[in-house]
């Protein structure tokens, strides 16, 4: 059986913690797009963990996949591994698709030389070489694991990459920061320390579905970031949408059984591009203080604003959710009253669905449904069961579950695991 969690939004929806919580019954945890610009961060006990590769089932000592459909930088995945060790995490096998693509030195380099080329229809990408990384799969001039692994196609592939790009930076001005013969060598080293990882990992999730395991497919960024359905030139390289699973892990979208959307009780945007529903104001600082509002990857501080209804429906209509997920609710206490976009207007007519044109998205004014606010302390409402939550909090969400007309699978009120209100498995 597979269920797919996606983020609604535009990513940091706090999905980290809803698979590292539901991967608890999964037999495998699979990622299938985006790099070490995903950044999930977990928090069991007292301890945190922020994982940017690795599949966030990985601290429960589950089996993970590195699908084909993601970019990864091995040096990255070292550390990462590496800080596991050190804090004696029993981890489950890690599985690398010898599809999935390699990221290379120059690839950090070419995304920010074209960030800066770009002005203001730059991304604001993480800088860790996604795009670039992507580019090149496209162009057919990637270096994917299975030759990482094997050192004369690996030679034979650098010395052609290296020499395009070489000549291409030049072009720009620019000269190579990592020599050919330093890739070389670095790059011999991750290929021996994960050779024993790279296998078919489409062969293995197929096979480990059809023996009826329980498969948890572990979205990264969110859909509004999707390349093809994304806020377009604002967006990541990949299909971060439920399509992208299927493409990017190897499976048939029918053998899809159920897809939960994660959806933030507001909106934050790490980023470049119009977000209709920002607050600079007491109300965004509020969001962006009591939700720690800063990006796990950049550290960089996110856009907040109201929820946004318009961004979640459209990301339904292309996902299908069977479920909603409402997280950080417990962000919004303290506030005298909660915000609802649940349409655009935009030269006097009301929008009936999120636009392509950027320029159109800028000129878009939120309708807002308002509700009262409300308060209350964690640990009481966990106590006393989901009906002790005050009636205002509980209207709000009413309201958001009959607008989507998606079921509510559950509530999260704070980071930890058990700060969480589950009405429906995903299994
Ligand atoms: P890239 O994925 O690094 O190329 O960045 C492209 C855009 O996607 C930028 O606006 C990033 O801020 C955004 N982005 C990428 N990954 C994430 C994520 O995990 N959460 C939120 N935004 C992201």
């Amino acid at each position: 059986m597979i269920s797919v969690i996606l983020g609604s939004q535009w990513g940091d929806e706090a999905k980290g913690k809803l698979t590292d919580m539901y991967a608890e019954n999964a037999d495998l945890v699979v990622r299938f797009q985006g790099g070490n610009n995903a950044g999930h961060t977990i928090v069991v006990g007292d301890e945190t963990f922020k994982l940017r590769l690795l599949p966030s089932g990985i601290v429960q000592g589950k089996d993970v996949v590195l699908g084909n459909g993601m970019v990864i930088d091995p040096e990255v995945l070292h550390e990462e591994i590496t800080e596991l060790r050190s804090r004696n995490i029993d981890f489950g096998n890690i599985y690398i698709s010898e599809r999935a693509h390699v990221i290379m030195p120059y690839h950090k380099q070419e995304d920010v030389i074209l960030e800066d080329l770009k002005g203001k229809l730059k991304a604001g990408t993480t800088k860790r070489g996604i795009g670039p990384c992507y580019s090149d799969k496209v162009s057919r001039i990637g270096i994917r694991f299975t030759d990482l692994i094997d050192q004369a196609t690996f030679l034979e592939k650098l010395d052609t990459a290296y020499s395009i790009k070489e000549r291409f930076f030049k072009s720009l001005g620019y000269d190579m920061e990592v020599s050919k013969d330093d890739i070389i060598k670095a790059y011999a080293g991750y290929a021996s320390m994960f050779g024993t990882y790279v296998t078919d990992t489409p062969s293995l999730i197929n096979k480990a579905n059809d023996a009826g395991k329980r498969i948890l497919f572990e979205g990264a960024q969110g859909t509004h970031l999707d390349i093809d359905f994304g806020i377009y030139p604002h967006n990541t390289s990949s299909n971060t949408v439920c399509g992208g699973a299927c493409t990017g892990a190897g499976v048939p979208p029918r053998s899809i059984n159920r897809v939960l959307g994660v959806v933030k009780a507001y909106t934050t945007r790490v980023g470049a591009g119009p977000v209709p529903t920002e607050l600079t104001d007491a109300y965004g600082k509020h969001l962006a203080n009591k939700g720690h509002e800063f990006g796990t990857v950049t550290g960089r501080p996110r856009r907040c604003g109201w929820l946004d209804l318009m961004l979640v429906k459209y990301a339904h209509m292309l996902n299908h959710f069977d479920g909603i997920f409402i997280t950080k609710l417990d962000v919004l206490c303290g506030l005298d009253t909660v915000k609802v976009c649940t349409g655009y207007e935009v030269d006097g007519e009301v929008m009936d669905h999120f636009p392509a044109n950027m320029d159109v998205l800028a000129r878009c004014t939120p309708v807002y449904k308002e509700f009262d606010g409300w308060d209350f302390a964690c640990d009481e409402v966990l106590e006393k069961g989901y009906d002790s939550l005050p009636a205002n909090a509980k209207s709000y969400l009413k309201f958001i579950e009959s607008e989507l007309r998606i079921p509510l699978y559950g509530v999260s009120v704070g980071p930890r695991r058990h700060e969480t209100f589950t009405f429906k498995d995903i299994f």
